[in-house]
């Protein structure tokens, strides 16, 4: 059966392993196994929060040299920007028909919103508070998975590879494709969350998750002196280097085991059982991760002073995707119009 996947990438932040090792590269690769395939900028998502009109262009490019560069084919998958396929708007504006305003109240971003703004206000509000609890808070954020949902339906999509954050959003589109098509019939494609797997998360440098919010990432495009250096800042234990040691447990392990062949893997694991110092163990992981980053590294590079280049890889997937949204489209007008 033909297969449709498709994901949105929010240009925010520097590019970490985390993001790499944890949705990029499973993202790659089930495109690669795809029928068809469709990976989009969501500058539109951004603009809820980026004001920033020239940070928000930076990001973009930044965002898509980074999938480009890792081995995202513009050939195989319709690689766009999302502003760039008005029909995602259009379908938006339908589905918003057929949202109940309490199912957006429920939504996770909004209610964590508004709990800030309780928290903030010493955790007391009555019924009248309405508009203070929705401050800051503007309409697109609280619409925010109508926008996703339209992005999803707009081409039939099966599979949408997300983090677990992005559990509910998925939710609230088969929400929405079923209230739709139970009116007009089974237009709509109802999608299926494909969810990173947790062993998938890598440690940062503190060896909790890594994340922008902790402080603890390791960019993705370091240069190798400095990627050298983040490595070596890894906590490790005082004990010496002819103690054996469990390689289960250890951060620099989970984080070599990402990158090496599974032969390296149980090389190094020898290694731990008989006693390695951590210093050595630091520069297996540098190796390794060195190795698979290079080559993405000096293309970055390169995509980055080129971003005429990567505009013009961006412009023609649009003009793919929307010619595949033109279906869609279609039937739904037709649907909602009858004509
Ligand atoms: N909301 C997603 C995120 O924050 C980005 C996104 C926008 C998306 N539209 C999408 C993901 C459609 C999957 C499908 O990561």
């Amino acid at each position: 059966m033909a297969r449709t996947v498709l994901t949105g990438i929010k240009p925010t932040g520097t590019p970490h392993l985390g993001n790499y090792v944890g949705a990029i590269k499973p993202a790659l690769a089930l495109a690669k196994a795809a029928a068809s395939a469709l990976y989009f900028v969501a500058d539109y998502h951004a603009l809820t929060i980026i004001h920033d009109a020239r940070k928000l262009r930076d990001s973009v490019q930044e965002v898509a040299a980074t999938w480009l560069a890792l081995g995202l084919d513009p050939t195989k998958v319709a690689f766009y920007r999302q502003s760039d396929v008005p029909e995602t708007f259009e379908l938006a504006w339908i589905l918003s028909c057929f949202t109940a305003k309490g199912l957006m109240n429920r939504a996770h971003a909004y209610k964590a919103a508004v709990a800030r703004n309780l928290e903030s206000r010493g955790g007391a509000a009555g019924v009248d508070d309405i508009d203070d609890l929705d401050a800051g808070i503007n309409l697109g954020l609280y619409s925010y998975p109508v926008l996703m949902a339209a992005d999803i339906l707009l081409f039939k999509t099966n599979v949408v590879p997300v983090g677990k954050d992005q559990a509910q959003h998925i939710e609230i589109a088969r929400d929405i494709a079923q209230r739709f098509n139970a009116i007009y019939g089974p237009i709509l494609v109802l999608p299926e969350a494909r969810i990173d797997a947790d062993t998938a998360v890598i440690p940062g440098l503190d060896g909790r998750k890594m994340s922008k919010s902790y402080d603890n990432i390791i960019p993705l495009f370091s240069p190798p002196e400095r990627l050298r250096k983040l490595i070596f800042k890894y906590k490790t234990d005082s004990s010496p280097p002819s103690e054996p040691k469990d390689p289960d447990t250890s951060t620099l392990f989970h984080l070599y085991r990402e990158f090496a062949t599974p032969e390296e893997t149980e090389a190094l694991r020898g290694r731990y059982r008989s006693g390695i110092g951590w210093g050595e163990a630091k520069e297996a992981v540098f190796e390794v991760l060195s190795r698979t980053l290079e080559e993405p590294r000096r293309r970055y590079a390169e995509l980055m002073a080129d971003p005429a280049r990567v505009d013009a890889l961006l412009t023609e997937g649009a003009a793919r995707a929307r010619e595949m949204a033109q279906g869609t489209i279609q039937e739904t007008r037709r649907a909602v119009f009858a004509r």
